[in-house]
């Protein structure tokens, strides 16, 4: 459609538009002469990509020529910077020990990367992205351009929220988040530079979830901002739901003391949790 992103097509009588999110523009194809080749109708000032490197970074995130087979993007297993819910064997931590796609947001305030904390930063961690998933080596100014599109991702707020607030439930599981031990490590004041609730002490910990050749292993402590929208959870994606995570997955009180909460307290934490 002569641009990058095409994210929307519709047809009128024998033409085609498209709109092309990258190219910031709509074009226009008539159907029944595809040798020529499309108008493009511009939306919008055109953008300085030079000068942009959030902009750029968005596009180079999406762009899965980019990899050595040209077939898969940063955006493949990270959709808008998130999750796809799967898991993968990674080069990163060697051979043999898939570990579930982690979001993006807030990684940058969130050091060590990955959920073993083998990455020091989120620089070398979307470095290392390019080298050990894409298979390709780039410009370091390319991984500034990843940085920029990575810091500027905005939280979206839970939907468990009731007009921007706690719901009654959820403000009964914010007492047992304490009481529970959660905030031991998921700690309430870790905050980025504007306030932004990071809700984790940056250590590491075994939590008594590691299995096969994760077994006895620390994992980094994950921010549970937006947590509502990446299940399943835990390395390995085992917990379906919240209340998993505190149930089932948490049998020894080795990850929060959650065995002596009642179903309903577990509801209660659990919609706490699903609300940051
Ligand atoms: C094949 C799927 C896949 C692709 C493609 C992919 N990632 Fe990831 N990403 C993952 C998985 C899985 C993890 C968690 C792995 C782990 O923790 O060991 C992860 C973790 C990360 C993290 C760590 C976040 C944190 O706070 O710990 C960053 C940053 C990241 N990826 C950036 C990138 C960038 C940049 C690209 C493109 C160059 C990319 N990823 C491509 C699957 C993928
Ligand atoms: C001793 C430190 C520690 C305590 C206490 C703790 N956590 Fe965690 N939490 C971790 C670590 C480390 C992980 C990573 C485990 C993994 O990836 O499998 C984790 C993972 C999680 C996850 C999964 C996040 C994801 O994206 O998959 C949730 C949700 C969570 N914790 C909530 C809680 C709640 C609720 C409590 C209290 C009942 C709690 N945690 C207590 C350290 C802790």
């Amino acid at each position: 459609m002569g641009g990058d992103g095409p994210r929307g097509v519709v047809t009128i009588g024998r033409r085609a538009i498209a709109a092309l999110y990258f190219a910031d523009a709509l074009s226009m194809a008539e159907l029944d002469n595809a040798a020529t080749s499309p108008t493009l109708l511009p939306v919008g000032p055109k953008k300085d990509l030079a000068k942009d490197r959030t902009r750029r970074g968005e596009m180079l995130y999406n762009d899965g020529s980019m990899c050595f087979q040209q077939w898969q993007s940063c955006a493949s297993c990270h959709p808008d910077g998130r999750v796809d819910g799967l898991n993968w064997d990674l080069l990163n931590d060697g051979m043999g020990n898939p570990k579930q796609t982690k979001n993006e947001l807030y990684t940058q305030w969130t050091p060590p990367t990955m959920v073993t904390g083998i990455r020091k930063d989120m620089h070398e961690c979307n470095r290392a992205g390019l080298i050990h998933i894409q298979f390709v080596t780039r410009p370091e100014e390319d991984v500034h351009c990843f940085d920029a599109y990575v810091t500027a991702m905005k939280p979206v707020p839970s939907p468990y929220l009731v007009n921007g607030q706690l719901s009654e439930r959820a403000k009964r599981g914010e007492t047992l988040f304490k009481k529970a031990k959660c905030a031991d490590c998921h700690t309430t004041d870790s905050k980025g530079p504007n306030g932004e609730h990071l809700w984790t002490d940056r250590k590491a910990y075994d939590v008594g979830v590691g299995t096969g050749t994760e077994a006895g292993k620390k994992f980094d402590t994950p921010t549970l901002a937006e947590v509502w929208r990446t299940a399943p959870y835990l390395y390995d994606g085992r917990a379906l739901t919240m209340e998993e995570v505190l149930t089932v997955a948490n049998p020894k009180d080795a990850h929060g003391e959650t065995s002596k909460l009642s179903p309903e307290e577990i509801k209660d934490l659990a919609e706490y949790v699903l609300s940051l």
